[in-house]
C-alpha cells in the first residue's frame, strides 16, 4: 500500500518507519526542509531506541522516503495520515488545531482517486468532522473518507508499542475506509492485535479517555504515597496489593514526582476544556491536573526538608532531567519545576542526564552546571536527587558517591533503591511513600 505521513515528528516518524517495516511504501512529509534534509542523510531528530536503525534499513530498502513536497505523494496514496503537532493553545489549554487544518487544506488540493485521510495526531472530538468539512468544501469532487486512528505509543518504547499494540482503534463507520485501514494494519492483524471499529467521534474521545485515566491512576497512587508517608505504610506494597486485583491492574501505579511529557499534561487539559465546552465538566480530570501540577514543585520541598530546612547556598546534584527514561524529551518534565523551585530557594544546581541535557539547556535557567556523568554531578554536592529512573542510576557506587559529596543526602524520587541499602552506606535517604520497608521489596521494576 502507498502511505503518506504528513508531519515527520515523533508520531509520524515512528509510525512511518513501522509501516514501512511492514512492507508498505511510505513517504514522510514535513514542512521543515532542514528536517527532511537531515532525515535523508539518516539523521534522526529525536532519541527513540531502535528508531535510527529502523529508519535506515527501510530507507535503504526503498520503502521509506522523505520529502517536503506533499502534493506528489498524496496524489498517489491509498492512505494519508495527519501526524502534525497539536500543542496546547496559549491561554486556554485547548489543543491548537491550526496545523491539522492546514494539513487538511493542502491534502485536499492534492487528492486524486479514492483516499483515506487518517487523523493520527491526538485531536479533540469533532476534529474529524471539521477535517472532512474543510476537504469537502475545497474539493467537492474528491472521493475520500476521514478516519480517526489514535496512537498509543509510549516514548522510549514506541516501536515495541507500535508493533505489539494492546489494540488498534479505527474510528469510521464507512465500510470502504474500514477495509483500507484493515489492509494498512494487516501485518498486526496476523499477530492478532484486536482491532476496534468504532465511530470517529468515539475513537477521538477514546484516546483522551485512555490518557486521562492513566494520569488519574498515577495521581491516585501519588496521593496514596503521601498518605503512606504519614501513616508509616509502604506505597509499593499498597500498589502491589491493589494491582494484583485484575480489575485494577498493576501498571501505572508507580508513585513518583508527578507525570510529565508531551501527552498527559496536554491531553488532560484538552479533555478538561472539551468537557467544559460541552457542559459536562470532568471534575476528576480537573483535580488530577491540578494535583499533579502542585506535586512537581512540592518535590523540591522534600529535598529542602532532607537538607535540614534550607538549601540556600547549598549545591544540589540532580540525576535525570527528562520526564522519563529512554527519551531526550524535556516537555513538562518534573525536573523543570523541581530545579526552578530549588533555585528559588537559593540552591546551586548541578545536573546530569544521559540524553536530555541539550533540550534541558533550552528550558532551564542558564545557572545550571551540566556534568558528564553521575559521579561528576555529585562532586561537592550537599544532596543528590534522583528525578528520572534511567538504568544507569540503578547500580551507582555509593561509596564513591559519598566520598565525592559534602554531605551524603539522597532524595530518591523514583524509589529506585531500598532505604536500608542506602542508609547502611551512611546516607540520609528520603523516598516516595515508603514509610515502612518490607524486607523483600527490591529495586523498582521498569515503569510498565
Ligand atoms: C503516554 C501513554 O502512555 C501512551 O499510551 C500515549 O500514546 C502517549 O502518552 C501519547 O498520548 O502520545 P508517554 O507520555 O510517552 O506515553 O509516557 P508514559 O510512559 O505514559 O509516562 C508518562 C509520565 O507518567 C512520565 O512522566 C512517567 O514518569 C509517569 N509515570 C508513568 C509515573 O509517574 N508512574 C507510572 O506508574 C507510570
Amino acid at each position: 500500500m502507498k502511505i503518506v505521513m504528513v508531519g515527520s515528528g515523533y508520531v509520524g516518524l515512528v509510525s512511518g518507519a513501522c509501516f514501512a517495516d511492514f512492507g508498505h511504501e511510505v513517504v514522510c512529509v514535513d514542512k521543515m526542509e532542514s528536517k527532511i534534509t537531515a532525515l535523508k542523510q539518516g539523521e534522526i531528530p529525536i532519541f527513540e531506541p531502535g528508531l535510527a536503525d529502523l529508519v535506515r534499513s527501510n530507507a535503504e530498502a526503498g520503502r521509506l522516503s522523505f520529502t517536503a513536497d506533499l502534493a506528489g505523494p498524496v496524489s498517489q496514496a491509498d492512505a494519508v495520515f495527519i501526524a502534525v503537532g497539536t500543542p496546547s493553545r496559549r491561554g486556554d489549554g485547548f489543543a491548537d488545531l491550526s496545523y491539522v487544518y492546514a494539513a487538511a487544506r493542502e491534502i485536499a488540493h492534492a487528492l486524486d482517486g479514492y483516499t483515506v485521510i487518517v487523523t493520527k495526531s491526538t485531536v479533540p472530538v469533532g476534529t474529524g468532522d471539521e477535517v472532512e468539512r474543510i476537504i469537502r468544501e475545497l474539493r467537492p469532487d474528491a472521493e475520500f473518507e476521514v478516519v480517526s486512528n489514535p496512537e498509543f505509543l509510549r516514548e522510549g518504547a514506541a516501536i515495541e508499542d507500535f508493533k505489539r499494540p494492546d489494540r488498534i482503534v479505527i474510528g469510521t463507520e464507512e465500510l470502504r475506509a474500514q477495509a483500507v485501514m484493515a489492509d494498512v494494519y494487516r501485518p498486526l492483524y496476523l499477530n492478532s492485535a484486536p482491532i476496534l471499529n468504532i465511530s470517529r467521534r468515539t475513537a477521538e474521545l477514546t484516546k483522551y479517555a485512555a490518557n486521562a485515566f492513566l494520569a488519574t491512576k498515577i495521581t491516585f497512587i501519588n496521593e496514596m504515597a503521601d498518605l503512606c508517608e504519614q501513616v508509616g505504610a509502604n506505597v509499593q506494597d499498597v500498589a502491589r496489593g491493589m494491582g494484583l486485583d485484575n480489575r485494577i491492574g498493576g501498571k501505572f501505579l508507580h508513585a513518583g514526582p508527578g507525570y510529565g511529557g508531551s501527552c498527559f499534561p496536554k491531553d488532560t487539559l484538552a479533555l478538561i476544556k472539551t468537557a467544559q465546552d460541552y457542559g459536562t465538566p470532568s471534575r476528576i480530570v480537573e483535580t488530577v491536573a491540578s494535583v499533579n501540577d502542585q506535586r512537581k514543585r512540592a518535590m523540591a520541598k522534600k529535598v529542602v526538608a532532607a537538607c535540614g530546612g534550607s538549601v540556600r547556598g547549598k549545591t544540589i546534584a540532580v540525576l535525570g532531567l527528562t520526564f522519563k527514561p529512554n527519551t531526550d524529551d524535556m516537555r513538562d518534565a518534573p525536573s523543570l519545576a523541581i530545579v526552578t523551585a530549588l533555585q528559588d530557594g537559593g540552591a546551586i544546581i548541578r545536573a546530569f542526564d544521559p540524553e536530555g541535557m541539550e533540550q534541558a539547556k533550552a528550558m532551564l535557567p542558564s545557572e545550571v552546571t551540566y556534568c558528564k556523568d553521575a559521579y561528576e554531578c555529585v562532586e561537592g554536592a550537599d544532596a543528590a536527587v534522583i528525578v528520572t529512573e534511567w538504568n544507569i542510576f540503578r547500580a551507582l557506587d555509593f561509596d564513591r558517591i559519598k566520598a565525592a559529596m559534602v554531605t551524603p543526602i539522597l532524595a530518591d524520587l523514583r524509589n529506585v533503591y531500598r532505604a536500608e541499602q542506602i542508609r547502611g552506606k551512611g546516607f540520609t535517604y528520603v523516598d516516595i511513600g515508603r514509610g515502612v520497608m518490607a524486607p523483600d521489596v527490591g529495586i523498582r521494576a521498569d515503569v510498565a
